[in-house]
């Protein structure tokens, strides 16, 4: 055949494209059989040795929480609390619940000087500090959906924290960052600032404490965290430094499955987190409001796109403040929130073209029915087709900063996630309400939104995020660059984003914006700044299609996609 040559390359060329995933601009992490994405690479390689040591999803999860809270001491902890969402390859779905709790000796207004006044003690050291829940959720996970042993996946953790990892740049920076925090007290200034000399790019962190305190809760569970040494030790010191948690807190601790929250957007299936996150019904209540707005056809990065995304995000902070919190606490209005009705009400509030500001909008429902920044995320998806997002955290960078002498774990300051004071604003200017105020053995509300999406029945998206009250925000706008605008996770991620939290009316965008859409989103009444911090949250995100993982690192800060 003459043009034979033609034919074949023409053929090979439509083989390809069609077997293999399109070029974007931004090339994802491809890997057929398992992969981990999260925020510091050390322990990312650990959940990858898990997956390939025959382990399933659930046991990498173990494993990388245990590792970051060696490799990562930011936020991965043993000292702090969260949410691991998980979906199983037989269809199961389960959202285990380690959120901290408030001590007994918890109260109201414990955070309020004496002219009622929000002092900094939510915020920074022993006071700050929620009851943990990380060790027992862990644990939790592991025997009910992992396979392998609990001294196992602890292991590399205490590998890493007795013989040491080299300090990378940006972990090196950020304890310089953290140091005015970390140096007020002494077990944080001598082992994260090596007493004041800091530590230099590529030296070796050892933390000798820590690898013993893993070692014992290799050896004797969970429980050692909250009935064994350690427990006496966090007990005693919180005693002896005005602390809160007594030893009748630490063991009253339980994790807690919960069911996840489900919705569907334009034929995709979304399971997502229930209260104590406020996101899951932040990411479905926003999702509806969108649904039929046809905002999609103005295309990614356009002012009326944006336009759209911040109005629906006014309205759902405006609900979340006021209604939202615990549910063992209080009855938080879901069905509400996301009725039909309801939805379409708030939609219809939205001007086509004009920003509406925040003080038109309130908390929608009738009275009768409402009656009643650090974190880590990561991404794992396995070879047997079970998926797992875990968002966990200390809350601020490095918690309260307080390390337990003798234990050297980092103590979370979640007590900040509560309205202090209902009405003003907490770290993350959320201005919340009676819902979520303080009181013994509550859990504070959450933004963590560890979210999976299926596609034909089928894992099709896991991703969660750090970044505080803008981690739903971003989840979301990472969801709608995939769904509605077919971007690759790369991309997807890799777009800049905005937020609105009704409260302050403000949109805060990313740098990457064009100046012609700030021009007219502005010109439609918004009050916008850049972003502080610059960056809106971090996603760590898996996309799973024709037969690819395609894992999406968020380089707004380290970490790695790491897949075989
Ligand atoms: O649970 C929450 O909503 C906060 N404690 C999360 C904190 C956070 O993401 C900080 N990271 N930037």
């Amino acid at each position: 055949m003459k043009n034979a040559p033609f034919v074949r390359f023409l053929s090979i060329t439509l083989t390809l494209s069609i077997s293999l995933p399109a070029a974007y601009a931004h090339d994802p992490v491809y890997a057929r059989k398992g992969i981990v994405v999260a925020q510091e690479p050390v322990a990312a390689d650990v959940g990858v040795a898990v997956l390939k040591s025959g382990g399933n999803a659930v046991d990498a999860g173990v494993a990388v929480g245990f590792a970051l809270a060696v490799t990562h001491p930011f936020a991965g902890n043993i000292g702090g609390g969260g949410f691991m969402l998980i979906r199983l390859a037989d269809g199961r779905t389960t959202f285990i619940d380690f959120r901290e709790k408030a001590p007994h000796q918890a109260t109201h207004d414990m955070y309020l000087d004496p002219s009622g006044n929000v002092t900094h003690d939510s915020l920074i050291g022993w006071r700050a500090v929620g009851v943990p829940g990380t060790v027992r959720g862990l644990e939790l996970a592991l025997k009910k959906y992992g396979t392998k042993s609990w001294s196992e996946l602890l292991a590399p953790a205490i590998h890493l924290a007795s013989s040491g990892f080299p300090i990378s740049y940006s972990q090196m920076r950020s304890f310089h960052n953290t140091a005015d925090l970390l140096s007020q007290f002494p077990d944080s200034k001598r082992i994260f600032l090596k007493d004041g000399a800091f530590y230099d790019w590529n030296e070796t962190l050892q933390q000798p404490e820590l690898a013993r305190t893993l070692e014992r809760m290799a050896r004797n569970g969970a429980k050692e965290f909250y009935e064994g040494e350690t427990a006496r030790i966090l007990a005693s010191q919180m005693e002896k430094n005005a602390g809160l948690i007594t030893l009748e807190d630490l063991r009253e601790y339980q994790a807690v499955e919960r069911k996840p929250l489900e919705g569907d957007y334009k034929g995709y299936r979304i399971i997502t987190s229930p209260p104590p996150s406020s996101g899951g019904v932040g990411i479905l209540q926003m999702l509806a409001m969108l649904d039929g707005t046809s905002y999609e056809k103005s295309k990614a990065g356009s002012a009326t796109a944006y336009h759209y995304l911040a109005e629906v995000m006014r309205r759902f902070y405006a609900d979340r403040n006021e209604y939202l919190g615990d549910p063992d606490f209080v009855k938080d209005p879901i069905t509400a929130l996301l009725e039909p009705g309801y939805i379409k009400a708030r939609r219809d509030s939205i001007d086509p073209v004009l920003a509406t500001p925040s003080e038109q909008i309130n908390p929608g429902l009738p009275a009768a029915v409402a009656e009643g920044s650090d974190t880590t995320h990561y991404s794992i998806a396995d070879e047997q087709g079970n998926v797992v997002a875990v968002t966990y955290t200390l809350n601020a960078g490095y918690g309260s900063g307080v390390t337990v002498p003798g234990a050297g774990f980092l103590l979370n300051d979640e007590m900040d996630d509560f309205a202090a004071k209902p009405g003003a604003p907490n770290l993350f200017g959320l201005v919340q309400g009676e819902a979520n105020s303080i009181a013994p053995g509550r859990r504070p509300l959450s933004s963590m939104v560890p979210t999976i999406v299926l596609k034909d029945g089928k894992p099709f998206l896991v991703l969660g995020a750090p970044g505080g009250s803008r981690i739903i925000t971003a989840v979301m706008q990472v969801m709608l660059n995939v769904i509605d605008f077919g971007m690759n996770i790369q991309d997807a991620i890799d777009s800049p984003r905005v937020h609105h939290q009704w409260k302050p009316d403000r949109l805060d965008i990313e740098r990457g914006i064009s100046p012609d859409t700030i021009a007219l989103l502005k010109k439609a009444g918004y009050n916008i700044e850049e972003a502080k911090p610059a960056v809106i949250a971090r996603v760590e995100a898996i996309l799973i299609s024709d037969g690819w993982l395609q894992g999406g690192h968020d380089d707004r800060g380290s970490g790695k996609a790491a897949g075989y």
